[in-house]
């Protein structure tokens, strides 16, 4: 099976590749670059010692989509490409909604073109806001709070009205909850070009000594410890779930969302500590008030996706800080752009 893989450079795009080559599918990768760099790409042949053709270009450029489309013919697409700053969104939702809506419109009109059928859709959790009850099940109201979230939903609308309009059409839509952690080769793994806005890189950079202190936003909210939490899933298990998700796709026409997490929920602190057990060493952290926009807590009923793509997270809380920590360590600054 052939797979067009959008944004296949970034953090979870690569993770993704290596899982699919692992199993032999075709790949091909568009990225701009806008957030990676081409080095990802030449590790992740040389772990995976298979071929990977690959375009630079923007998803929004329908001439490079069509020759794309054209040169590859790609049997699925699954779509990473987009932006993914929930703040930024506020200050750019022009920007946002061109590349994440405009980008997706763009993506699955090709496909149209070409008579490829099949599109997994990278979502976020981030579509539901506030919950009205935990753990969200796919059911769940979806009221987003930010620009990024919308831009997130409008993608799906498009994609659901597409499968309703073509019924040889399937869209299976992965709404993920928080990816981290890093492959086991400590070679590839998620390398923010700013200052990172999540936790997990965060810590990071404080244990590999980029940064002096981690902060806490809130320690007041209704939760055991006072602090957010979160349902983080390894970033492998999510690629898996995109091996899973195509498997479904060529089983079932029709979109579909599927909660990609892991169930379980961590606290700030949680994490803080069991990153420290990983490095060996103390995380320094600081107490703020909390950050604007965030919730209490978030959490998966990943039943859904147990039930029908037959996907579920393997790896343990220690398995995500000690790849994270492998990856940092041995990449301080990360694939060095
Ligand atoms: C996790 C917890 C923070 C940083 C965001 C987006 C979401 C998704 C993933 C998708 C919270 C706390 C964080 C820090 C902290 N993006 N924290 N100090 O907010 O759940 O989700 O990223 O593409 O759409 O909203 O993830 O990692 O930022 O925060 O205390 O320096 O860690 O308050 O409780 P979040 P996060």
């Amino acid at each position: 099976m052939r797979v067009l893989v959008t944004g296949g450079a970034g953090y979870l795009g690569s993770h993704t590749l290596l899982e699919l080559m692992a199993l032999n599918y075709e790949v091909c990768v568009l990225d701009n670059y806008s957030n990676a760099t081409p080095e990802v790409l030449s590790r992740v042949r040389s772990l995976s010692n298979g071929t990977v053709t690959d375009y630079t270009g923007d998803v929004r450029d329908d001439a490079m989509l069509d020759r794309v489309m054209a040169e590859f013919r790609p049997d699925a697409v699954i779509h990473f490409a987009g932006l993914k700053a929930v703040g930024e969104s506020a200050e750019k939702p022009l920007y946002y909604y061109d590349v994440n809506v405009g980008g997706t419109l763009a993506v699955v009109r090709a496909m149209e073109r070409a008579g490829c059928n099949r599109i997994i859709f990278s979502s976020s959790a981030t579509v539901y806001g506030e919950p009205t009850y935990l753990p969200y099940d796919e059911a769940h109201p979806t009221t987003p709070k930010s620009v990024y979230g919308q831009s997130k939903l409008m993608a799906e609308r498009i994609l659901t009205d597409w499968t309703v309009a073509n019924g040889a059409a399937s869209a299976v839509i992965l709404r993920y909850f928080n990816p981290v952690g890093a492959h086991i080769s400590g070679q590839i793994g998620e390398d923010p070009s700013d200052i990172p806005n999540n936790l997990m890189p965060y810590i990071a950079q404080v244990a590999v000594g980029k940064r002096d202190v981690l902060t806490i936003f809130g320690d007041d909210y209704d939760t055991p410890d006072g602090t957010g939490l979160r349902d983080y899933i390894h970033v492998v298990d999510l690629a898996r779930a995109h091996v899973a998700a195509l498997g479904y796709a060529v089983r079932h026409t029709g979109a579909r969302p599927f909660n990609i997490g892991t169930g379980q929920s961590y606290s700030v602190r949680d994490i803080v500590a069991a990153f420290g057990r990983a490095c060996g060493a103390e995380i320094p952290v600081r107490q703020a008030p909390r950050r604007v926009g965030d919730i209490a807590a978030m959490q998966a009923d990943a039943g859904r996706a147990m039930r029908e793509l037959n996907w579920k997270a393997t790896h343990t809380l220690d398995d995500m800080t000690v790849s994270t920590w492998k990856w940092q360590s041995g990449n301080p600054d990360g694939y060095t752009r």
